[in-house]
């Protein structure tokens, strides 16, 4: 029997091959500008090769490109197996596959052109923008609507993850790309000043809270049960720590804005908010690990279940590290330093990327039908070098961006300055050659996967 015909498979086929696509462009990105700030000379001189033009590129090639398939991909599939119907529309589905493809290569070719509304994540021009919301907005009508053609009674709780990074991302980009054109290329912010970071920094973490954690917990409460071969652990749990989370996420954002011109008790609000938001993130940690309880021989001999584990345990340590980095006076000493990078990518890497390979090597033989991917001893050697990259990456991050801020800071008796900016910059470099070699590790490993996920589609034996 044709799979497609009880279930739309194909649109979860395509975004599954443009997760595996996009991972390995936006971290060649990333590598290339991780090389560039060890060599600079690697741009070339050429403008659309400087740091400043890739380095957003790199950012919305990783979140939103393999991020974003990654996350369309997943909730299609668990939205239809979970809710036991088939998406409500072909059609619709197909058009937000060519729409968020549009969308991406709209963004390879506009930022290196430095065409830039100099948002952070929300870099792209005006049209580009009104394109992002008329495919989100058919995404919501897609999901939602199959959730309400459910055969089922309940709605399992990973739609309710996927569900609120629907609405909520909708929402955030609506509000922060308001903008007034001037030309087809250059808008200016509808908000003046000090409002208008407000509103950025309010975009900015709920991306983080939205698009790289509630979308992709909705991705671990499928995926972690499924491999493990047990339920959640527990039920109740994983609907608490879902309010608590997306009540506190909210109110987080001016934890980006310390000692800025925004009024104090807004910033305060922020690292309040900021502290709380361990509790619920650290819930959803402990379920998905507990959910392994009675079961953790599996990991001994489950290099997928691996992936799913070190990927919580990542989600658990940046959750822990960004409440103490939104306490103020740490964060005096974290801010504009690479640890805050050294933050970025081990919730990044360690969380975002890992738990998106464990369900892409659940998913990519059941969407082609066939038995088990090509290599498991590849599933193996890919799980040990990106673990390897990632703490190559982050602990080379975590020295260079507290010695860094320890070296600005740092004053005579007279009150003049100890070390010129350049001599931090010095000390910076082999560091910063660390970070490229775990970098390439990283990529070397998607790679890796890459191939794996070629062979396996290509074998002729079906399952
Ligand atoms: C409880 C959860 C978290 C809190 C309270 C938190 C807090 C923070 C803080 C205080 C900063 C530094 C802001 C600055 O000094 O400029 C930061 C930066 C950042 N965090 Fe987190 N973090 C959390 C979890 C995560 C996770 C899980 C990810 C990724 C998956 C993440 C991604 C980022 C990114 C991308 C930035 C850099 C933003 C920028 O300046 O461009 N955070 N976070
Ligand atoms: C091979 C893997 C990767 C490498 C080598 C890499 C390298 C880099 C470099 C060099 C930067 C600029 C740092 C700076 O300005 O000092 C950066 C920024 C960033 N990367 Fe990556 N990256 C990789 C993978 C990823 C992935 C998978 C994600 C997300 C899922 C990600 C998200 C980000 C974000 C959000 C920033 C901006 C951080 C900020 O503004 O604070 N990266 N990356």
């Amino acid at each position: 029997m044709n799979m497609d015909t009880e279930y739309n498979y194909k649109v979860v086929r395509q975004f599954a091959v443009m997760t595996i696509v996009w991972g390995v462009v936006g971290m060649a990105v990333g590598v290339l500008i991780a090389a560039q700030l060890v060599w600079p000379a690697l741009n070339f001189d050429t403008p659309w090769l400087t740091f400043s033009r890739l380095r957003p590129l790199h950012t919305n090639a990783v979140v939103f490109a393999f991020g974003g398939s990654a996350l369309f991909a997943t909730s299609y599939w668990v939205v239809q197996r979970t809710c036991q119907v088939k998406l409500i529309s072909d059609k619709l589905a197909a058009f937000t596959f060519w729409g968020w493809q549009l969308v991406i290569v709209l963004a390879a070719i506009t930022l290196p052109l430095g065409l830039t509304t100099s948002k952070e994540y929300a870099e792209l021009e005006w049209p580009i923008d009104i394109l992002i919301t008329v495919v989100w907005v058919t995404y919501a009508i897609v999901f939602l609507g199959t959730i309400a053609k459910r055969k089922t009674k309940h709605i399992y709780v990973a739609n309710w993850f996927y569900a609120a990074f629907i609405v909520v991302v909708a929402l955030l980009h609506v509000v922060n790309s308001a903008a007034i054109p001037v030309t087809l290329t250059k808008s200016y912010s509808a908000y003046p000043g000090a409002i208008d970071a407000m509103v950025q920094w309010w975009y900015g973490h709920n991306a983080v809270g939205f698009f790289l954690t509630a979308g992709f917990l909705g991705m671990m409460y499928y995926f972690v049960p499924k491999q493990a071969g047990r339920p959640v652990y527990s039920y109740r749990l994983s609907i608490v720590h879902f309010w608590a989370l997306i009540a506190v996420y909210m109110w987080a954002g001016a934890h980006h804005l310390h000692y800025t011109a925004l009024p104090n008790w807004t910033q305060s609000i922020g690292m309040v908010f900021s502290l709380i938001l361990l509790a619920p993130s650290w819930g959803g940690m402990i379920n998905g690990m507990m959910t392994l309880s009675g079961a953790w021989h599996k990991l001994r001999t489950d290099p997928i279940l691996r992936f799913m584990i070190v990927s919580l345990s990542f989600y658990g340590m940046s959750t822990f590290e960004g409440p103490m980095m939104a306490i103020k006076t740490v964060n005096a000493l974290s801010h504009y330093t690479d640890w805050t990078i050294g933050h970025v990518h081990s919730g990044a890497l360690g969380w975002v990327a890992l738990v998106t390979f464990g369900a892409m090597y659940y998913l990519i033989p059941i969407l082609f039908n066939k038995k088990e991917m090509h290599s498991i001893p590849l599933i193996n050697f890919h799980f040990w070098i990106a673990t390897i990259g990632i703490i190559l990456y982050v602990v080379s991050m975590w020295i260079s961006g507290i010695m860094q801020g320890l070296m600005w800071r740092a004053v005579n008796s007279d009150g003049t300055l100890t070390y010129s900016f350049i001599e931090s910059v010095e000390r910076m470099h082999p560091f910063f050659f660390i970070r490229f070699l775990g970098g390439v590790l990283f990529l070397t490993g998607m790679l890796v996967m890459a191939y794996n996920v070629y062979k396996t589609i290509t074998v002729k034996k079906a399952a």
